[in-house]
């Protein structure tokens, strides 16, 4: 006879009645303005189409508007040619191709490291590059709060001791309560918040690690290509080099490609490569993908230094172009430049009047930032022209004034307990909402 296991109440809930419940997306549907998996129908770099309408794209990672160079196009063309469209293994065993090991070698050589590690995404880099090295017994990890889902999810997975710090003060205090002595400990944080902009004070965490002799690892998804001689990242750019034990980038921004890397001295690669599980239980990044990043390298390397003015003047003319129409940017002294909206539903409803607008850009809500505190992320390219930028911020302009949108204290900002879904409920989005 079959046994069955008796639950509390409340506890024998059908699987699926917590996707059941979830709303919130339904709600914006019903108001017209869910923001998220719109489907693009051609890319020219800046200019993307949407529903048969070209409008500026204002949220991308492509830094450095690789993604169309025809260096780049042509390396993947071939790489199809030469290799086919897949690697169908793990790199561990039928999916390595000379061109992952000439990759590895570039990137090795041009952020100044013994080796280099390749994996067929950012996130898989992170994930199971924290998840091994944290298993290590022993091992205490001290994680930035703020830092990416990526690094999050592998001190998930860690067996070892996982603790969050807020700011760099408090990982100090964490570390002196601690002794002076931490050679078992890693230190992760990202170089620039992708959200935000926000650079992260490596020069002072470098300080730190002199005291308190911990490893440091350090996520430069957007710093890589822009910041620092060369495009060598936020790292360069603060003369840390020494101080990151590993360094880790994505080809899925400036790179224009797909895949993520770990660089670090050789005998701590090699443990990776034997170790790490998102490395050896999924396929290799497919040749096209490898052969575009290997281009985009090149490209960095040797022409991108007219690239990297055009999108540092960009920014600057981007940025305050917002500043001057009453946005608040958050201080932002990269390419990506926030624009505060408060609410999260407004934020919704801005990205939605930005569209039909011609200009596409991406509402952060709670929880990637505090509720109350949800923004527009932008970031710029030097492929946008001034045409481009000023027509982003006329619609800008338009909408600021439509919805009154203040003008936020950066020493006061909004505060909140919850999600404000007002602006779903009015009109349509009410007789979405479920009979209870
Ligand atoms: C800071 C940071 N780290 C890691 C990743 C993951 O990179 P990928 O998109 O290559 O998986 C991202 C991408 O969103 C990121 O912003």
């Amino acid at each position: 006879m079959r046994r069955v296991i008796r639950r509390e109440a409340g506890d024998a809930m059908d699987l699926f009645q917590t996707c059941y419940d979830y709303h919130e997306p339904v709600f914006a549907r019903a108001a017209g303005i869910y923001p998220f998996f719109l489907p693009l129908e051609g890319s020219e770099g800046p200019v993307v189409t949407y529903q048969d309408k070209e409008v500026v794209m204002m949220g991308s990672n492509n830094y450095l508007g690789l993604t169309h160079h025809p260096r780049v196009r042509e390396a993947a063309k071939q790489a199809i040619d030469q290799y086919g469209t897949g690697c169908t293994g793990s790199r561990f065993l039928n999916g390595n191709l000379d061109l992952h090991d000439e990759l590895e070698r570039q990137l090795a050589g041009m952020f100044g490291y013994e080796e280099a590690l390749v994996f067929a995404s950012g996130f898989l880099a992170n994930v199971g590059v924290i998840a091994a090295l944290g298993s290590i017994p022993g091992t205490v990890i001290f994680s930035e709060r703020e830092n990416h889902a990526s690094l999050i999810d592998g001190t998930r997975l860690a067996r070892g001791e996982v603790r969050l710090f807020g700011d760099l003060a408090d990982l100090e205090r964490q570390l002196a309560a601690g002794g002076d002595d931490w050679p078992h400990a890693l230190v992760v944080c990202d170089a620039v918040f992708s959200m935000t902009g926000r650079v992260m004070d490596l020069r002072r965490l470098a300080e730190l690690k002199r005291r308190y002799r911990f490893k440091l690892y350090v996520d430069d998804a957007h710093g890589i290509g822009v910041l620092g001689a060369d495009g060598r990242g936020a790292v360069y750019d603060q003369g840390v080099r020494d101080a990151v034990d590993l360094l880790f980038g994505t080809f899925s921004k400036s790179l224009a490609s797909l895949g993520g890397f770990v660089c670090g001295e050789k005998r701590v690669i090699d443990w990776l490569r034997h170790k790490t599980r998102s490395l050896i239980f999924t396929a290799g990044l497919p040749p096209a993908s490898v052969a575009a990043a290997l281009a985009a390298l090149g490209v960095m390397r040797d022409e991108a230094s007219a690239l990297r003015t055009r999108v540092w003047a960009n920014a600057r003319y981007w940025r305050e172009g917002l500043d001057a129409i009453g946005y608040y940017t958050m201080g932002s002294t990269t390419p990506i430049v926030p624009a505060m909206i408060g609410s999260e539903s407004l934020a919704f409803r801005v990205a939605r009047d930005l569209l039909d607008l011609g200009v596409f850009a991406i509402p952060v809500p709670y929880p990637v930032v505090p509720y109350g505190q949800s923004l527009i992320r932008t970031s710029v390219m030097p492929t946008h022209t001034r045409a481009h930028l000023d027509h982003a911020l006329d619609a800008f302009a338009q909408v600021r004034k439509r919805y009154d949108i203040p003008e936020f204290d950066p020493d006061n900002l909004p505060t909140a307990d919850h999600e404000d879904w007002s602006w779903f409920m009015p009109d349509q989005a009410k007789s979405a909402q479920p009979a209870a």
